[in-house]
């Protein structure tokens, strides 16, 4: 087991913390601010092959692996948590069930234009009534000559409002249960398709997180993503390979807290010395890195596992888990080694704090991890 990252990846690391360092650190808080899309910022992340890092060349893809993947999607996230669940929610949970479970013909129309960056994707699984029940989908698509008729919604979408591709499921047949529910590629401009509510949220503000609502829409026939009626298993496959996003997303965001924390201790004076000089502080600090270690860990193993193509339900599920925990804690005690300046706008903090707190409710929550952990234990 070797623990260094290669040449290759070191430079990757290095690349993407400096594109991070030069291009969204000055720009990070008025994104949150203002809750943009960050349009450009996506062109110049499409110019380095970052979205689309774990595909072939073939597929408009950068050629690398899942945990090069990992690695850019954490130092993007140190920096702004917005764009990094932009790129995480487009590549795994847009681009990769193409990847896995498309046609040839489906790969080269619509893979290849969003690992190029070209176009942005997302996955619409996720109705009012099936958030953690992910099987109880109301929405509907009944095939009608050359088409699929689809009616119905779907909740909280991230990427919703920019996406010119989804994946989305659908039921195809109501008896089977989630045996009845199938996947679709669906466009912008598909006729009875529209972006419905935006929502306004706590954190990651820059990304669009939306409704999508099919009022009759119809889309081709071929459009039907892997067979009729494995709909929720290619959805479940896509969350092993997206919570190892996530994970990343949360390691980066703590990793952040972290480094400020350490900065601000050093700087900060009370009672004639650094803070950083006391215990309380130095625990803290302590806890903070060691955590963050095992979360990267975790995460690499779970993206690494994933290149060697097993299945990494279990390992994505705990890294994914332990992350996003970890980060939620991490941001916690930055803004308390930050006394009040932490809890104003002065400093980043805050927004690491209210970034870091859907890592453990989206592709997932905690409690769902934990299921889907004892459920592979007990087996
Ligand atoms: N890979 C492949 N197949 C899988 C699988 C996986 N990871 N997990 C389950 N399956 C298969 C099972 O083998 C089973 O197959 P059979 O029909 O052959 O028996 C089938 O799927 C049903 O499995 P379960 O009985 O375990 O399904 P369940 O209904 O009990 O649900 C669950 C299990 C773990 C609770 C699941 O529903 C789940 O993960 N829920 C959370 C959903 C979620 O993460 N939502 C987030 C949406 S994305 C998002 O956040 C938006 C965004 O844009 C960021």
């Amino acid at each position: 087991m070797d623990f260094r990252l290669s040449e290759e990846q070191q430079l990757l690391k290095q690349t993407s913390r400096e594109f991070a360092e030069k291009e969204l650190k000055p720009i990070a808080g008025e994104l949150d601010h203002s809750a943009k899309f960050p349009t450009e910022i996506i062109k110049k992340l499409a110019e380095l092959g970052f979205m689309g890092i774990p595909f072939p060349e073939k597929y408009g893809g950068a050629g690398l692996d899942y945990l090069s993947y990992a690695i850019v999607i954490e130092e993007i996230s140190a920096v702004c948590a917005s764009t990094g669940v932009i790129v995480s929610a487009h590549t795994s949970l847009c681009c990769d069930p193409i990847y896995f479970a498309g046609t040839e013909e489906q790969k080269q129309e619509f893979l290849v234009p969003l690992a190029k960056g070209e176009k942005i994707g997302c996955l619409g699984l996720t109705e009012s009534s099936a958030g953690s029940d992910a099987a109880n989908i109301k929405t509907t698509a009944i095939l009608d000559g050359n088409h699929w008729l689809i009616n119905g919604s779907k909740l909280f979408i991230t990427n919703g409002a920019q996406a010119d591709i989804s994946v989305i499921t659908a039921l195809t047949d109501k008896s089977k249960g989630h045996r009845g529910i199938s996947c679709f590629i669906l466009e912008k401009g598909a006729s009875g398709f529209r972006v419905g509510k935006i929502e306004d949220k706590l954190g990651i503000k820059a990304s669009s997180t939306t409704e999508l609502i099919f009022e009759d829409c119809r889309i081709p026939k071929e459009n039907l993503l892997g067979q009729l009626g494995d709909g929720f298993k290619i959805a479940m496959q896509t969350l092993d390979g997206g919570r190892i996003g996530i994970a990343a997303q949360a390691v980066g965001i703590a990793r952040a807290s972290l480094e400020a924390s350490i900065k601000y201790s050093k700087e900060r004076l009370q009672f004639n010395q650094p803070i950083a000089n006391f215990q309380a502080i130095q625990w803290m600090l302590s806890d903070m890195a060691t955590q963050i270690d095992a979360a990267r860990l975790l995460t690499l193993r779970a993206a690494s596992l994933k290149d060697k193509g097993e299945r990494v339900t279990q390992q994505s599920a705990m890294a994914k888990l332990f992350a996003s925990e970890i980060a939620t804690k991490a941001a916690h005690k930055a803004i308390q080694i930050h006394g009040g300046y932490g809890y104003t706008k002065d400093y980043p903090i805050e927004r690491y704090y209210r970034d870091a707190r859907i890592t453990e409710i989206y592709e997932g929550t905690s409690e769902i991890q934990r299921i889907v952990i004892a459920t592979n234990l007990l087996k």
